[in-house]
Protein backbone atom coordinates (compact mmCIF):
# COMPACT_ATOMS: atom_id res chain seq x y z
CA UNK A 1 0.00 0.00 0.00
CA UNK A 2 1.16 3.67 -0.83
CA UNK A 3 1.76 6.16 1.67
CA UNK A 4 0.25 8.69 0.11
CA UNK A 5 -1.68 9.42 -3.58
CA UNK A 6 -2.97 12.77 -5.33
CA UNK A 7 -5.31 12.27 -7.69
CA UNK A 8 -6.69 14.83 -10.84
CA UNK A 9 -3.52 17.04 -10.37
CA UNK A 10 -2.38 19.19 -13.10
CA UNK A 11 1.47 19.36 -13.48
CA UNK A 12 3.56 22.44 -14.31
CA UNK A 13 4.17 20.64 -18.01
CA UNK A 14 0.55 21.37 -19.07
CA UNK A 15 -0.51 17.60 -18.09
CA UNK A 16 -4.16 17.20 -16.51
CA UNK A 17 -5.88 14.74 -14.65
CA UNK A 18 -2.41 13.26 -13.30
CA UNK A 19 -1.52 11.18 -10.34
CA UNK A 20 1.16 10.85 -8.21
CA UNK A 21 2.18 7.98 -5.93
CA UNK A 22 4.06 8.21 -3.11
CA UNK A 23 6.03 5.50 -0.53
CA UNK A 24 9.12 6.20 1.96
CA UNK A 25 9.42 9.82 1.08
CA UNK A 26 9.86 9.45 -2.90
CA UNK A 27 8.38 9.58 -5.71
CA UNK A 28 7.00 5.99 -7.15
CA UNK A 29 5.05 6.62 -10.28
CA UNK A 30 3.66 9.59 -12.20
CA UNK A 31 0.75 8.63 -14.43
CA UNK A 32 -2.79 9.59 -16.23
CA UNK A 33 -4.36 5.86 -14.92
CA UNK A 34 -2.75 5.23 -11.98
CA UNK A 35 -5.01 2.72 -9.62
CA UNK A 36 -3.62 2.08 -6.25
CA UNK A 37 -4.72 2.37 -2.51
CA UNK A 38 -2.62 4.48 -0.14
CA UNK A 39 -2.90 5.18 3.57
CA UNK A 40 -3.47 8.81 2.46
CA UNK A 41 -5.44 10.08 -0.71
CA UNK A 42 -6.19 13.60 -2.03
CA UNK A 43 -8.46 14.50 -4.82
CA UNK A 44 -6.25 18.00 -6.29
CA UNK A 45 -9.51 18.51 -7.89
CA UNK A 46 -7.49 19.76 -11.15
CA UNK A 47 -4.96 22.43 -9.23
CA UNK A 48 -1.71 22.94 -9.81
CA UNK A 49 1.19 20.16 -8.08
CA UNK A 50 4.37 21.69 -8.15
CA UNK A 51 7.62 20.61 -7.18
CA UNK A 52 8.44 23.49 -4.98
CA UNK A 53 9.89 26.75 -4.66
CA UNK A 54 13.14 27.27 -4.89
CA UNK A 55 15.42 30.59 -3.74
CA UNK A 56 18.98 30.38 -5.70
CA UNK A 57 20.13 33.57 -3.92
CA UNK A 58 19.61 35.12 -0.29
CA UNK A 59 20.59 36.58 2.46
CA UNK A 60 19.73 34.93 5.55
CA UNK A 61 21.94 36.75 7.72
CA UNK A 62 20.87 39.81 7.37
CA UNK A 63 16.61 39.14 7.16
CA UNK A 64 14.25 40.20 8.96
CA UNK A 65 16.90 42.99 10.53
CA UNK A 66 14.96 46.18 8.98
CA UNK A 67 15.07 49.14 11.03
CA UNK A 68 18.02 47.95 12.78
CA UNK A 69 20.08 50.03 13.73
CA UNK A 70 18.26 52.22 11.26
CA UNK A 71 16.56 52.50 7.87
CA UNK A 72 18.60 53.11 4.46
CA UNK A 73 17.48 57.10 3.84
CA UNK A 74 18.75 56.63 -0.28
CA UNK A 75 17.69 53.30 -1.03
CA UNK A 76 20.90 52.84 -2.58
CA UNK A 77 22.84 49.69 -2.47
CA UNK A 78 26.33 51.19 -1.32
CA UNK A 79 24.25 52.68 2.20
CA UNK A 80 22.74 49.10 2.39
CA UNK A 81 26.48 47.84 2.65
CA UNK A 82 27.16 50.53 5.15
CA UNK A 83 24.35 50.51 7.07
CA UNK A 84 25.16 46.52 7.37
CA UNK A 85 28.15 47.07 8.55
CA UNK A 86 26.60 49.65 11.28
CA UNK A 87 24.71 46.44 12.58
CA UNK A 88 27.04 43.75 12.27
CA UNK A 89 29.04 44.93 16.21
CA UNK A 90 25.54 45.06 17.79
CA UNK A 91 24.88 41.03 16.05
CA UNK A 92 24.09 38.11 18.49
CA UNK A 93 24.53 34.50 17.42
CA UNK A 94 21.22 33.74 19.26
CA UNK A 95 19.22 36.42 17.18
CA UNK A 96 20.68 35.53 14.21
CA UNK A 97 19.39 32.19 14.63
CA UNK A 98 16.18 32.97 15.68
CA UNK A 99 15.70 35.46 12.65
CA UNK A 100 16.48 32.57 10.67
CA UNK A 101 14.39 30.19 12.26
CA UNK A 102 11.66 32.41 11.86
CA UNK A 103 12.07 33.47 7.72
CA UNK A 104 12.50 29.53 7.82
CA UNK A 105 8.70 29.56 8.75
CA UNK A 106 7.66 31.96 6.66
CA UNK A 107 9.26 29.98 3.41
CA UNK A 108 8.21 26.45 3.94
CA UNK A 109 4.37 28.08 4.22
CA UNK A 110 5.07 29.67 0.95
CA UNK A 111 6.31 26.60 -0.41
CA UNK A 112 9.42 27.65 -0.42
CA UNK A 113 11.91 24.22 0.22
CA UNK A 114 15.54 24.86 -1.00
CA UNK A 115 17.60 28.52 -0.08
CA UNK A 116 21.06 29.22 -1.17
CA UNK A 117 22.11 32.18 1.37
CA UNK A 118 25.50 33.98 1.28
CA UNK A 119 26.62 34.73 4.66
CA UNK A 120 28.99 37.26 5.29
CA UNK A 121 32.46 35.89 6.18
CA UNK A 122 34.33 39.85 6.50
CA UNK A 123 34.33 39.56 10.50
CA UNK A 124 37.25 38.22 11.96
CA UNK A 125 34.74 36.41 14.17
CA UNK A 126 32.50 34.60 11.52
CA UNK A 127 29.61 34.88 14.04
CA UNK A 128 27.21 35.00 11.07
CA UNK A 129 28.65 31.90 9.84
CA UNK A 130 28.57 30.38 13.10
CA UNK A 131 24.89 31.26 13.33
CA UNK A 132 24.09 30.42 9.33
CA UNK A 133 25.66 26.73 10.10
CA UNK A 134 23.34 26.18 13.50
CA UNK A 135 20.36 27.51 11.63
CA UNK A 136 21.40 25.23 8.68
CA UNK A 137 21.14 22.35 11.29
CA UNK A 138 18.24 23.45 13.26
CA UNK A 139 16.48 23.58 9.83
CA UNK A 140 17.12 20.75 8.17
CA UNK A 141 14.61 18.43 9.00
CA UNK A 142 12.18 20.68 6.84
CA UNK A 143 14.18 23.04 5.04
CA UNK A 144 17.57 22.50 2.27
CA UNK A 145 19.48 25.56 2.97
CA UNK A 146 22.84 26.09 0.82
CA UNK A 147 25.44 28.46 2.36
CA UNK A 148 27.81 30.58 -0.03
CA UNK A 149 30.99 32.45 1.85
CA UNK A 150 30.18 35.70 0.40
CA UNK A 151 32.95 38.03 1.32
CA UNK A 152 30.60 41.51 1.68
CA UNK A 153 33.97 44.31 1.82
CA UNK A 154 35.70 42.69 -0.76
CA UNK A 155 37.93 39.62 -0.41
CA UNK A 156 40.86 41.79 -1.13
CA UNK A 157 40.18 45.27 -0.40
CA UNK A 158 39.25 44.16 3.48
CA UNK A 159 42.15 42.41 5.43
CA UNK A 160 42.14 39.10 6.44
CA UNK A 161 39.46 38.97 4.14
CA UNK A 162 40.43 35.81 1.99
CA UNK A 163 41.85 33.87 5.27
CA UNK A 164 38.36 34.66 6.73
CA UNK A 165 36.36 33.40 3.75
CA UNK A 166 38.81 29.97 3.65
CA UNK A 167 38.13 29.57 7.33
CA UNK A 168 34.46 29.62 6.69
CA UNK A 169 34.77 27.14 3.86
CA UNK A 170 36.75 25.31 6.70
CA UNK A 171 33.90 25.29 8.63
CA UNK A 172 31.50 23.92 6.21
CA UNK A 173 30.10 26.40 4.69
CA UNK A 174 29.20 24.87 0.58
CA UNK A 175 29.66 27.72 -1.85
CA UNK A 176 32.96 30.24 -2.79
CA UNK A 177 30.77 33.82 -3.56
CA UNK A 178 32.47 36.91 -4.27
CA UNK A 179 32.18 40.55 -5.31
CA UNK A 180 34.77 41.55 -7.10
CA UNK A 181 32.71 45.04 -8.15
CA UNK A 182 32.70 46.27 -5.01
CA UNK A 183 36.79 45.29 -4.73
CA UNK A 184 39.27 48.78 -5.04
CA UNK A 185 40.03 48.73 -9.04
CA UNK A 186 38.66 46.81 -11.89
CA UNK A 187 41.65 44.83 -12.03
CA UNK A 188 41.21 44.08 -8.26
CA UNK A 189 38.01 42.41 -9.34
CA UNK A 190 39.00 40.48 -11.83
CA UNK A 191 41.95 39.08 -9.66
CA UNK A 192 39.28 38.75 -7.15
CA UNK A 193 37.11 36.20 -9.56
CA UNK A 194 40.57 34.37 -10.51
CA UNK A 195 42.09 33.63 -7.14
CA UNK A 196 38.14 32.75 -5.73
CA UNK A 197 37.72 30.53 -8.80
CA UNK A 198 41.20 28.83 -8.18
CA UNK A 199 39.84 28.13 -4.56
CA UNK A 200 36.66 26.38 -5.58
CA UNK A 201 38.85 24.19 -7.77
CA UNK A 202 40.79 22.99 -5.45
CA UNK A 203 38.22 22.34 -3.12
CA UNK A 204 35.96 21.00 -4.97
CA UNK A 205 33.13 23.28 -4.38
CA UNK A 206 30.66 25.24 -6.34
CA UNK A 207 31.37 29.59 -7.24
CA UNK A 208 27.98 31.66 -6.78
CA UNK A 209 29.43 35.48 -6.72
CA UNK A 210 28.08 39.08 -6.69
CA UNK A 211 28.58 39.25 -10.48
CA UNK A 212 28.09 42.99 -11.82
CA UNK A 213 25.85 44.61 -9.52
CA UNK A 214 26.24 48.04 -10.40
CA UNK A 215 24.75 50.58 -13.56
CA UNK A 216 28.50 50.26 -14.97
CA UNK A 217 28.39 49.16 -19.07
CA UNK A 218 31.62 49.05 -18.18
CA UNK A 219 31.71 46.05 -15.23
CA UNK A 220 33.47 43.38 -16.94
CA UNK A 221 33.33 40.38 -14.12
CA UNK A 222 31.02 38.19 -15.80
CA UNK A 223 33.21 38.14 -18.79
CA UNK A 224 36.41 36.93 -16.51
CA UNK A 225 33.88 34.69 -14.21
CA UNK A 226 33.21 32.85 -17.45
CA UNK A 227 36.48 32.34 -18.68
CA UNK A 228 37.88 31.26 -15.36
CA UNK A 229 35.06 28.40 -15.64
CA UNK A 230 36.63 27.59 -18.92
CA UNK A 231 40.29 27.44 -17.68
CA UNK A 232 39.75 25.56 -14.51
CA UNK A 233 37.31 23.52 -16.13
CA UNK A 234 34.07 24.61 -13.48
CA UNK A 235 31.29 24.18 -16.00
CA UNK A 236 28.23 23.39 -14.74
CA UNK A 237 29.13 24.90 -11.24
CA UNK A 238 29.60 28.64 -11.34
CA UNK A 239 26.84 31.07 -11.24
CA UNK A 240 26.89 34.62 -11.66
CA UNK A 241 24.30 36.17 -9.33
CA UNK A 242 22.53 39.69 -10.08
CA UNK A 243 24.76 40.60 -14.02
CA UNK A 244 22.81 44.11 -13.48
CA UNK A 245 25.65 46.03 -15.71
CA UNK A 246 24.50 44.02 -18.69
CA UNK A 247 21.77 46.32 -18.74
CA UNK A 248 23.95 48.48 -19.57
CA UNK A 249 25.75 47.37 -21.69
CA UNK A 250 26.46 48.10 -24.92
CA UNK A 251 24.68 45.78 -27.63
CA UNK A 252 27.81 45.21 -29.65
CA UNK A 253 29.55 44.03 -26.51
CA UNK A 254 27.05 41.78 -25.54
CA UNK A 255 26.19 40.41 -28.13
CA UNK A 256 29.99 38.58 -27.98
CA UNK A 257 29.28 38.13 -24.31
CA UNK A 258 26.41 36.26 -24.11
CA UNK A 259 27.65 33.14 -26.51
CA UNK A 260 30.48 32.86 -23.69
CA UNK A 261 28.48 32.78 -20.85
CA UNK A 262 26.53 29.71 -22.58
CA UNK A 263 29.76 28.29 -23.79
CA UNK A 264 31.30 28.60 -20.34
CA UNK A 265 27.99 26.85 -18.99
CA UNK A 266 27.85 29.82 -16.24
CA UNK A 267 24.16 30.10 -15.30
CA UNK A 268 22.81 33.03 -13.96
CA UNK A 269 20.72 34.46 -11.07
CA UNK A 270 18.79 37.90 -11.53
CA UNK A 271 16.94 39.26 -8.37
CA UNK A 272 13.94 41.20 -9.79
CA UNK A 273 12.73 42.67 -6.85
CA UNK A 274 15.98 44.20 -5.73
CA UNK A 275 17.62 44.87 -9.21
CA UNK A 276 14.44 47.10 -9.68
CA UNK A 277 14.45 48.64 -6.20
CA UNK A 278 18.53 49.08 -5.62
CA UNK A 279 19.84 50.03 -9.71
CA UNK A 280 19.41 53.00 -11.62
CA UNK A 281 19.33 55.32 -8.68
CA UNK A 282 21.63 57.44 -9.95
CA UNK A 283 19.85 58.46 -12.77
CA UNK A 284 17.44 61.14 -13.12
CA UNK A 285 15.55 59.96 -16.07
CA UNK A 286 14.86 57.89 -18.15
CA UNK A 287 15.67 55.43 -15.42
CA UNK A 288 17.22 52.06 -16.04
CA UNK A 289 15.09 49.14 -14.50
CA UNK A 290 18.88 47.32 -13.88
CA UNK A 291 17.91 43.48 -14.43
CA UNK A 292 20.09 41.65 -16.32
CA UNK A 293 18.99 40.62 -20.00
CA UNK A 294 17.36 37.57 -18.54
CA UNK A 295 14.84 36.31 -22.03
CA UNK A 296 18.35 37.00 -24.30
CA UNK A 297 19.91 34.85 -21.90
CA UNK A 298 17.55 32.05 -21.79
CA UNK A 299 17.31 32.29 -25.75
CA UNK A 300 21.49 31.37 -26.05
CA UNK A 301 20.36 28.58 -23.99
CA UNK A 302 22.20 29.47 -19.94
CA UNK A 303 20.47 28.34 -17.13
CA UNK A 304 18.35 32.21 -15.70
CA UNK A 305 16.66 31.76 -12.30
CA UNK A 306 15.38 34.27 -9.71
CA UNK A 307 16.08 34.61 -6.58
CA UNK A 308 14.57 36.85 -3.42
CA UNK A 309 17.94 38.20 -2.57
CA UNK A 310 16.60 40.33 0.75
CA UNK A 311 13.59 40.13 2.76
CA UNK A 312 13.16 43.32 5.66
CA UNK A 313 16.69 43.81 6.11
CA UNK A 314 19.87 46.63 5.13
CA UNK A 315 18.86 46.55 1.02
CA UNK A 316 15.27 45.80 1.11
CA UNK A 317 12.46 46.88 3.46
CA UNK A 318 9.26 44.28 1.97
CA UNK A 319 8.95 40.92 0.72
CA UNK A 320 8.14 37.68 2.58
CA UNK A 321 9.60 34.80 1.54
CA UNK A 322 6.93 34.60 -1.95
CA UNK A 323 8.88 33.54 -4.50
CA UNK A 324 5.67 33.62 -7.12
CA UNK A 325 6.04 37.19 -6.06
CA UNK A 326 9.80 37.33 -7.45
CA UNK A 327 8.75 35.65 -10.33
CA UNK A 328 5.39 38.33 -10.93
CA UNK A 329 7.72 40.98 -10.88
CA UNK A 330 10.77 39.25 -12.91
CA UNK A 331 7.74 39.12 -15.64
CA UNK A 332 7.07 42.63 -15.74
CA UNK A 333 10.39 43.72 -15.49
CA UNK A 334 11.81 41.47 -18.35
CA UNK A 335 8.64 42.43 -20.24
CA UNK A 336 8.21 38.26 -20.15
CA UNK A 337 4.57 38.29 -20.89
CA UNK A 338 4.26 35.94 -23.89
CA UNK A 339 2.72 32.63 -22.78
CA UNK A 340 5.84 30.92 -22.96
CA UNK A 341 7.72 33.77 -21.83
CA UNK A 342 5.36 33.61 -18.37
CA UNK A 343 6.08 29.57 -17.79
CA UNK A 344 10.13 30.46 -18.30
CA UNK A 345 9.11 33.24 -15.20
CA UNK A 346 7.47 29.67 -13.19
CA UNK A 347 10.67 28.06 -14.34
CA UNK A 348 13.08 30.56 -12.35
CA UNK A 349 11.90 29.89 -9.54
CA UNK A 350 11.60 26.22 -9.48
CA UNK A 351 13.10 23.90 -12.26
CA UNK A 352 15.98 26.72 -12.93
CA UNK A 353 16.37 27.83 -9.57
CA UNK A 354 16.70 23.83 -8.63
CA UNK A 355 19.68 23.40 -11.27
CA UNK A 356 21.43 26.48 -10.01
CA UNK A 357 22.08 24.77 -6.92
CA UNK A 358 22.47 21.57 -8.10
CA UNK A 359 19.03 19.72 -6.53
CA UNK A 360 19.51 16.29 -7.50
CA UNK A 361 16.17 15.23 -6.17
CA UNK A 362 14.40 17.69 -7.16
CA UNK A 363 11.07 16.80 -9.94
CA UNK A 364 8.05 15.60 -10.07
CA UNK A 365 9.17 12.26 -11.44
CA UNK A 366 9.37 8.49 -10.36
CA UNK A 367 12.98 8.30 -8.05
CA UNK A 368 12.89 12.09 -6.88
CA UNK A 369 11.97 13.06 -3.53
CA UNK A 370 8.08 13.14 -2.72
CA UNK A 371 8.38 16.99 -2.27
CA UNK A 372 5.35 19.04 -3.91
CA UNK A 373 3.41 22.13 -2.90
CA UNK A 374 -0.59 22.26 -4.28
CA UNK A 375 -1.12 25.32 -5.41
CA UNK A 376 -5.06 27.06 -5.64
CA UNK A 377 -4.04 27.80 -9.45
CA UNK A 378 -4.79 25.74 -12.53
CA UNK A 379 -1.45 26.43 -14.24
CA UNK A 380 2.01 28.25 -13.57
CA UNK A 381 0.72 31.41 -15.20
CA UNK A 382 -2.76 31.56 -13.08
CA UNK A 383 -0.27 30.97 -10.75
CA UNK A 384 2.08 33.76 -10.62
CA UNK A 385 -1.00 36.00 -11.91
CA UNK A 386 -2.58 35.31 -8.48
CA UNK A 387 0.30 34.97 -5.92
CA UNK A 388 -1.34 31.88 -5.21
CA UNK A 389 -2.65 30.15 -2.27
CA UNK A 390 -0.17 27.44 -1.33
CA UNK A 391 -3.21 24.72 0.06
CA UNK A 392 -0.64 21.84 0.94
CA UNK A 393 3.18 21.61 1.37
CA UNK A 394 5.21 18.67 1.44
CA UNK A 395 8.43 17.27 2.10
CA UNK A 396 10.04 13.87 1.50
CA UNK A 397 6.28 12.78 1.32
CA UNK A 398 5.73 14.54 4.86
CA UNK A 399 2.86 17.48 5.28
CA UNK A 400 4.61 20.15 6.70
CA UNK A 401 2.18 23.24 5.85
CA UNK A 402 -1.38 23.88 4.89
CA UNK A 403 -3.73 27.04 3.89
CA UNK A 404 -7.34 27.53 3.41
CA UNK A 405 -8.47 28.77 0.06
CA UNK A 406 -8.68 32.48 -0.24
CA UNK A 407 -11.79 32.95 -0.92
CA UNK A 408 -14.00 36.48 -0.59
CA UNK A 409 -17.38 36.50 0.67
CA UNK A 410 -19.33 39.54 -1.18
CA UNK A 411 -22.24 41.86 0.32
CA UNK A 412 -23.89 41.43 -3.22
CA UNK A 413 -27.24 40.04 -3.69
CA UNK A 414 -26.92 36.78 -5.39
CA UNK A 415 -23.31 37.22 -5.35
CA UNK A 416 -22.42 36.12 -2.29
CA UNK A 417 -19.47 34.14 -2.89
CA UNK A 418 -16.64 35.34 -5.40
CA UNK A 419 -14.03 32.15 -5.95
CA UNK A 420 -10.83 33.71 -6.57
FE1 LIG B 1 22.76 39.34 -2.85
Amino acid sequence: MLDLLITHATLPDGRTDMAVAVQDGRIVEVSAGLNATAHDTLDAGGQLLTPPFCDPHFHMDATLSYGLPRVNQSGTLLEGIALWGELKPLLTEEALVERALAYGDWAVAKGLLAIRSHVDTSDPSLLPVRAMLEAKKRMAPYLDVQLVAFPQDGVLRSPGGLDNLKRALDLGVDVVGGIPHFERTMSDGAASVKLLCELAAERGLPVDMHCDESDDPLSRHIETLACETQRLGLQGRVNGSHLTSMHSMDNYYVSKLIPLIAESGVSAVANPLINITLQGRHDTYPKRRGMTRVPELMAAGVTVAFGHDCVMDPWYSLGSGDMLEVAHMGLHVAQMTSQAGMRQCFDAVTVNAAKVMGLASYGMEAGKDASFVLLQARDPIEAIRLRATRLKVWRKGRLLSEMAPATARLSLPGREENPL
